[in-house]
């Protein structure tokens, strides 16, 4: 366990500003006859005063985290899919030339991979998690096993040379050593070479409240303000910043060693908003616990009651994120009866803490419930539309961010 009293950026003294308790590892879905599940951590956010980054206290090992069943799977996700071929392109349109080298930390099951592919970039994933790999390279895709380390950085570039593109998605806040991510870009990138990323943009998480965003993997929630601190210490400059709609609001970063691009007026535009809206503030961060508690006894008292009305009430989606709120407001099966989620790794598991069994979605469209807590709040879009039959046949949907509401 890394447990840290200074800042993973800029090393000064943090401290946290909450605590959601004791938590299990966000996908430490439980098998009944099996361990795991049993490892926990104290869930502590902190905010350096310094330079505006947040990050967790205590992170788990990574090694326990991202491993040969990892139970997350990219391409889930239509709209994700149709989101990563935007960045694909996005991608190749700010590096030109007839041919370009991509490099992906953290592949996962190659969605983005076969993507940057179809736009012509000679692509390679580098890919901790063993199962997810393997269905990158059953689809013809390079990867590399492991983390994206210096070292790994290092041997892609023996390999191949230097490549044109570094790219992650909802993947650079998973790594606690954040200084050696960008020492392995450094090791990588060409001199006018990019590395483009994309997190959920603590901005948004405050302003949603979308406290699920904080468990284990994310031990950074990213801002500009903190990015751009972070890649000046390694002679790179952020460049461009794009607000994205995915995950309740992200942010897709562009960097660029220093002096190689000139910024665009997004990076001025997006620091003062930034400064506006008070991210460096720790006072921001007190009404930021007062909403988390406020929203977490408002989703009791509405499970609650409908379980005192003698409603049947299922979640849906059993999202990493899901941990965070069920382990923080203590709700198990005794309100919630089950969760159906798509992903056939958690089938027969139950949630991790709280024991809440994990079911296929069939079950769900064959004995809906009245109510269904939506857990993946973030694919609500395309799961409202192909859940029609749910709401046309009477059912309710439960969201909890930014507050709680029942709606068919
Ligand atoms: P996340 O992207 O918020 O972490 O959520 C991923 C989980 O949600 C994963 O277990 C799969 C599940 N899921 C469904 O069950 N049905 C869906 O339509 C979508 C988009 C996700
Ligand atoms: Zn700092």
């Amino acid at each position: 366990m890394s447990r840290r009293s200074t800042c993973r950026v800029c090393g000064k003294a943090i401290a946290p500003f909450m605590t959601f308790g004791r938590m299990p590892l966000a996908n430490g879905f439980m098998h009944p006859a099996g361990s795991g599940g049993t490892f926990v951590y104290e869930l502590t956010p902190a905010v350096c005063e310094a330079c505006g980054t947040f990050q967790l206290i205590e992170q788990p090992p990574p090694g326990r985290m991202f491993h040969a069943d990892y139970p997350f799977f990219t391409g889930t996700s239509s709209r994700m899919r149709e989101h990563f071929r935007e960045l694909a392109i996005d991608a190749r349109r700010r590096i030109g030339g007839a041919t370009a080298r991509a490099v992906e930390v953290g592949s996962n099951d190659g969605t983005l991979l076969a993507y940057l592919a179809a736009e012509g970039f000679v692509a390679c994933g580098v890919e901790p998690s063993a199962n997810v790999a393997a269905v990158a390279r059953a689809k013809g895709l390079d990867v590399v096993d492991g983390f994206f380390t210096p070292a790994a950085a290092q041997s892609l570039r023996d390999a191949g040379g230097p490549v044109d593109l570094v790219v992650g998605a909802n993947v650079i806040c998973h790594i606690a050593d954040i200084h050696g991510v960008m020492q392995a870009v450094d090791v990588l990138l060409s001199p006018s070479g990019l590395f483009i990323f994309e997190e959920p943009f603590l901005g948004d998480m405050l302003d949603l409240c979308a406290y699920d965003q904080i468990y284990d993997e994310h031990v950074f929630m990213w801002s500009a303000t903190a990015i751009a601190h972070l890649v000046s210490a390694h002679g790179f400059v952020l460049v461009d910043v794009q607000h994205q709609p995915t995950h309740g609001g992200s942010l897709r970063y562009v960097v660029a060693r220093h002096g190689s691009r000139a910024p665009a007026a997004s990076v001025a535009q997006q620091l003062d908003a930034e400064r506006l809206a008070g991210l460096g503030d720790p006072e921001r961060y007190v009404r930021f616990r007062r909403d988390c508690e406020a929203a977490r006894d408002e989703l009791v008292d509405a499970l609650r009651r409908l379980r005192a009305d003698g409603r049947r009430v299922a979640g849906y989606a059993a999202t990493s994120k899901s941990t965070t709120v069920l382990n923080y407001a203590g709700i198990g099966p005794e309100l919630i009866a089950y969760i159906a989620d798509s992903t056939p790794a958690k089938h027969g598991t139950t949630t991790p803490g709280t024991h809440i069994p994990v079911v296929p979605v069939e079950h769900f469209h064959r004995r809906p419930p009245d109510c269904a807590v939506l857990f993946a709040w973030n694919h609500a879009a395309e799961i409202y539309a192909k859940e029609r039959a749910f709401v046309d046949g009477g059912g309710k949907w439960i969201t909890f961010v930014p507050t709680v509401s029942m709606h068919g």
